[in-house]
């Protein structure tokens, strides 16, 4: 049976079509709930169109979330399906590029801050009027634990993803009196397509085996293992839901406690 406090409710993901994103749109689904997802890649987008779970409550859009325009245009079509938004995950976000500070390039830092950080502000502008029409609404930015800790190797990644948990401090404080809740999400070390490719370029930076880089990321967290993308989808469903409806302004890491980062 669909969970009560989602049921009804109707969430925009950004980049939903793959990892994370795709994998919290099921979990929200599964609870009943609506789902308008967006994403760049049209492979990803051409396969979650042919997905089982693609009924009547997932509507899937082709969008660059980190061009202003695109997503100007993507919520129009989407106020064409629905007047009512409750929920924002701003998802988005690129592992950026591996090196030290001198082998990096300003294109890269400008890139990866435009799609993990800018991206965000485009849709929580445009989200923001819809939530303080239906008064209230939960908006969850994805973080990392990189944006707790340094992450050595990734500078611009964590930069833009200690800049997620500014933007998302500040907007709980300005938009609580609208009853509108912010929380960001710190997922840790996911198992799937995005840290098979962390691994590999690390293992080439440092001319490591692959297997002794996956190793040695495992290890970082008390729990010594992965955590599944579904996690991070089960813990969106919960700071959505009416069981978290105190609960906002919060960085909330799922990452089996990570002891160390380096
Ligand atoms: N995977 C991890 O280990 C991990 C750990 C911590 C935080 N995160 C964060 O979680 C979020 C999701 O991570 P993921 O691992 O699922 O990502 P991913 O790299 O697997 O990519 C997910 C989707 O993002 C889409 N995408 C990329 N750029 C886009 C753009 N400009 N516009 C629209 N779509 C775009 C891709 O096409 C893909 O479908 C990101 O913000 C990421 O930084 C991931």
């Amino acid at each position: 049976m669909a969970d009560k406090t989602l049921k009804d409710k109707k969430i925009i993901i950004s980049a939903g079509a793959s990892g994370i994103g795709w994998a919290t749109a099921k979990v929200c689904l599964s609870k009943g709930a609506s789902v308008f997802i967006c994403d760049v890649n049209k492979k990803y987008l051409a396969k979650v169109k042919k997905h089982p779970m693609n009924k009547k409550k997932l509507f899937i859009y082709e969008c660059d979330a980190s061009n202003e325009y695109e997503v100007k245009e993507l919520f129009k079509l989407i106020l064409k399906k629905t007047k009512k938004i409750d929920c924002l995950i701003n998802n988005v976000g690129i592992s950026g590029p591996t090196g030290t500070i001198e082998k990096l390039n300003s294109e890269d830092w400008e890139n990866t801050l435009k799609t993990n950080v800018i991206s965000h502000f485009y849709f929580t502008k445009l989200v923001i009027p819809m939530l303080k029409k239906n008064k209230g609404g939960s908006i969850i930015n994805m973080s990392s634990t990189a944006g707790i800790a340094g992450f050595p190797l990734r500078s611009p990644y964590a930069a833009s993803k200690w800049a997620i948990i500014g933007v998302t401090k500040t907007l709980a404080m300005e938009l609580g009196k609208f009853n509108i809740r912010v929380n960001a999400i710190c997922p840790g070390l996911i198992k799937g397509d995005r840290m098979t490719r962390v691994i590999r370029d690390k293992s080439k930076f440092l001319k490591l085996s692959k297997k002794s880089i996956e190793r040695d990321f495992v290890s970082m967290s008390s729990l010594n293992n992965w955590i599944l993308e579904e996690d991070i989808g089960k813990t969106c469903c919960f700071l959505m839901s009416d069981d978290a409806l105190r609960v906002s302004g919060q960085v909330i890491s799922v990452d089996g406690n990570t002891e160390r980062m380096n």
